[in-house]
This record gives structure tokens, sequence and C-alpha cells, in this order.
């Protein structure tokens, strides 16, 4: 099965190879993992996402980190091995993925610092302790990320940087909604209203990068 998440290119496809081919390389099990997940099709941050979170967490020095969509563990794995100190929370509502994903942090030696909360986001996010985490990936379900987004901010830090996947639908988002198939519907408004209601929003700061399907950074300021 083709992934998706692979081929929605939001830059020129030279500049995308660039990015994807022509940074620095993962090393050991993380490549392991990163071309096990790309053979398989799991739909995992692509190379220019992970070469820039490792160097933002770095400069970040984030100490507690929560991620929502853990699939088999490869960013969370990522994260927890680019800041040795950090400690990172992932949810995952599959019980498939989520055994895998402990697997990955068994194989990695990191399962002291990920705690894997199995079930759905909606349910989690509410039961995790406020303004506890500096720093949130979210990268699960793209219509539910609008009813996530309160849950996030109350959960981040004073200077917390919130960092949401996926949001450009591979550019469509811009487009009317009567060009947009059916099924596809729920996302477009969703994210939609996602971008808006953090444009809106005194209160918040943020920053589009072109980085796989796209990337949202939000801060409270
Ligand atoms: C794109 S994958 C995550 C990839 C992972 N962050 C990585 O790069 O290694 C999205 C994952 O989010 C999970 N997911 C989607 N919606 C969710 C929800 N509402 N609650 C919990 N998990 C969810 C899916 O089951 C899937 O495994």
């Amino acid at each position: 099965m083709r992934n998706e998440m692979m081929f929605r290119p939001v830059v020129n496809t030279d500049i995308l190879e660039f990015m994807r081919f022509g940074q620095k390389p993962l090393t050991g099990i993380l490549k392991e993992i990163q071309d096990d997940a790309r053979k398989r099709n799991v739909p995992v941050i692509p190379h220019e996402t992970v070469a820039f979170l490792q160097f933002y967490l770095r400069s970040l020095q984030a100490k507690n980190i929560l991620e929502v969509g853990t699939a088999i563990g490869f960013s969370a794995s990522l994260m927890a091995t680019t800041l040795p100190k950090a400690h990172v929370t992932t949810i995952e509502r599959y019980d498939m993925m989520a055994k895998e994903a402990n697997e990955t942090f068994a194989k990695v030696g990191i399962t002291e610092r990920v705690t894997l909360l199995e079930g759905q986001a909606a349910d989690l996010l509410p039961t995790l302790p406020k303004e506890s985490f500096d720093f949130i990936f979210m990268d699960s379900a793209k219509a539910k990320y609008v009813e996530f987004l309160p849950y996030c901010l109350e959960l981040l830090t004073a200077n917390g940087v919130l960092m949401i996947d996926d949001v450009f639908q591979a550019g469509t988002i811009l487009k009317p909604i009567e060009e947009i198939p059916h099924k596809n519907h729920s996302i477009h408004r969703n994210l939609n209203k996602l971008f808006q209601t953090v444009h809106e929003d005194p209160k918040l700061a943020s920053c589009m990068l072109p980085l796989g399907d796209g990337v949202l950074l939000v801060q409270k300021v």
C-alpha cells in the first residue's frame, strides 16, 4: 500500500528530494525503524521533519514531551534519543500499534523514559496534568486537531510549543470545499477552523513550515 503521507509535497519536488535525502541520515536503531516503517508504509514523519525535530528539540531542551499519535513509536523514540534527559508521554488508540511501539521502546532502550497511554486522545488529554509539558507533538487524526487544541494549550507550560503535523492536505485546504471529495470534508473544514482559531487568538503566536505535508507551530504568548 502506498503511504500517502510521503507523497504530498508542498515544496517543489527537487527541493523535497534535497530536504528528504540530502540531510544527515539517521544511524543505528533509529535508521532501522525508519527504513522498516518506509518499507511497510507506516505513516511516520518524513526525514525533513526528523531533521527539524532533532534540531529544534535540541535548542528547546524540552524536559517533558507529549505526543498524540504514537504509531510504531518512531517519532517518540527520535524525541527521547535526541533529548536523553527528557520524558516522553505518547498516546495511541490502536492496540496493535501500541504493542509494536512498546517493542520499539524496548529495542531502543528507552522504556523507563517513555509512558505510552493507550486510548482515545479525547479521553486521555483531559486527564493529564495542566501546564506540565514543554513540547507537544500532535500527529493523529487531522479532523480532531481543532478539538484537541484547547486541551493541548492547557497542558503546555508558559513557554511551551505545540507542533501540529500534516496541516496542509497537499495544499487542498486552500480550495473551496465544493472541490474537495466528500470523504475529506470534515478534515478540510476542521483544518481550516484550526488555522482560523490559532490566527485569530491574540494570546497565541504561530508559524507554518513546509515540512512533509505541512507543520504548524503554536505558542502561548
Ligand atoms: C501519523 S501516525 C503517527 C506517526 C508517529 N507520530 C511517527 O511519526 O512515528 C498517527 C497515529 O495516531 C493514532 N491516532 C489517530 N487518532 C487518534 C486519536 N484520536 N487518539 C489516539 N491515537 C490516535 C493512529 O492510530 C496512528 O497510529
